[in-house]
């Protein structure tokens, strides 16, 4: 701070107080610290040794839970659904991978901390205000505390705490690596045909009741599900990322592509939710422009246009699923998609 500098724009650490009064307690006293207790773990070896043993313990843990994930990860199968209170219905692979994971780190952390907190020094030491630029000798220094501070760990020491330590950091990248796995192999037809069927009825996605033409107001966004589809079934994901479908009312005159117009039923059409650049789950629609936004990319699709794309990565329009009313007046569908649902890009060469 220079010497021109207002004493009231001084820090409060940095004012000056004139001399006390014989007798006045000066309230800027520095306290000091307080005095250093020993832990048990300083004076009593054996509390040292269960420390150890227990920062041990939970490297092993986590070591233990690396090797369940990736046993999940090969033992169950990625569309199991089960009932887990109070989850409810859940991927058992996923749970199991995450619990596995989130054991295996949390130990490493928990491990770490009681580590530091029993067995390494806990000694307070003051460290005075200096220049942000260090000084050589100040760097030495630092050099030197934290040879000093390795040395008290005992990281060179407690064998046992720094090989189990290893073991676990080690083991914890095997995780994403073994997830690479999911990179492949190539689903080939598999995408090819969905639920969609002749005759199948669209099911409002909301409130599991077949929807009517009456239901979708014009400007509105629906989603839909097949016929038959409930999410206890056991490979309810699998379906539903393929089937899922999203239904839109337009004018009739305000739809510029003639099949699209064919397809539809008095300007309500329905295409697939899931988008062609890497599947994500389209969701924002537009109504004033018929334009339908998916979250992950911007990928825009125009739905009163074949579902062409106007913007973003996408590589394909949205394929459409043909539609019309059964004998009770509910949609139902006329067929499956007129192309594979999602990206693709592996088939279309
Ligand atoms: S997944 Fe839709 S834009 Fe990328």
């Amino acid at each position: 701070m220079s010497q021109d500098t207002p004493p009231e724009e001084k820090l409060p650490s940095e004012q000056t107080h004139g001399p006390l009064a014989r007798g006045e307690e000066d309230p800027f006293a520095d306290p000091g610290l307080p005095p250093h207790l020993p832990r048990i773990q300083d004076i009593d070896e054996r509390a040292a040794k269960r420390s150890e043993r227990t920062v041990a313990l939970l490297f092993v843990i986590s070591m233990l839970a690396t090797i369940a994930f990736i046993a999940s990860y090969v033992a169950f199968p990625i569309d199991k659904i089960v009932y887990i209170f109070p989850f409810g219905h859940v991927s058992i692979l996923n749970f199991a991978l995450g619990i596995t994971l989130g054991i295996a780190l949390f130990c490493i952390g928990a491990g770490a901390v009681h580590w530091a907190r029993t067995l390494m020094s806990d000694r307070e030491v003051p460290d005075d205000r200096h220049a942000i630029e260090s000084p050589p000798e100040v760097r030495a220094k630092v050099m030197q505390d934290f040879s000093e501070g390795v040395a008290e760990s005992g990281f060179g020491r407690r064998k046992l705490i720094r090989n189990t330590l290893f073991g676990a950091m080690a083991l914890v990248p095997l995780s994403g690596v073994m997830l690479l796995r999911d990179l492949g192999p190539l689903p080939e037809k598999k995408l090819r045909a969905t639920m969609w069927a002749k005759g199948k009825q669209l099911i409002n996605m909301n409130t599991k009741q077949p929807l009517r033409p009456e239901d979708v107001a014009v400007g509105s966004l629906t989603f839909a599900m097949p016929d038959g589809l409930k999410e206890t079934d056991e490979d309810f994901q699998e379906q539903i990322a393929k089937a899922a479908l999203m239904i839109v009312r337009i004018q009739p005159d305000e739809i510029k592509d003639k099949r699209e117009l064919d397809w539809s039923h008095q300007g309500i059409v329905a295409y697939s939710k899931i988008c062609t650049h890497v599947g994500c789950p389209i969701s924002l629609y537009e109504q004033q422009t018929h334009h339908v936004l998916c979250p992950c990319h911007q990928s825009t699709f125009d739905l009163s246009d074949g579902a062409k794309v106007i913007f973003g990565p996408a590589g394909h329009p949205l394929p459409q699923l043909r539609i019309g009313v059964n004998g009770q007046g509910n949609l139902e569908a006329l067929g499956d998609f007129d192309q594979p649902v999602g990206p693709a890009f592996w088939e279309r060469g």
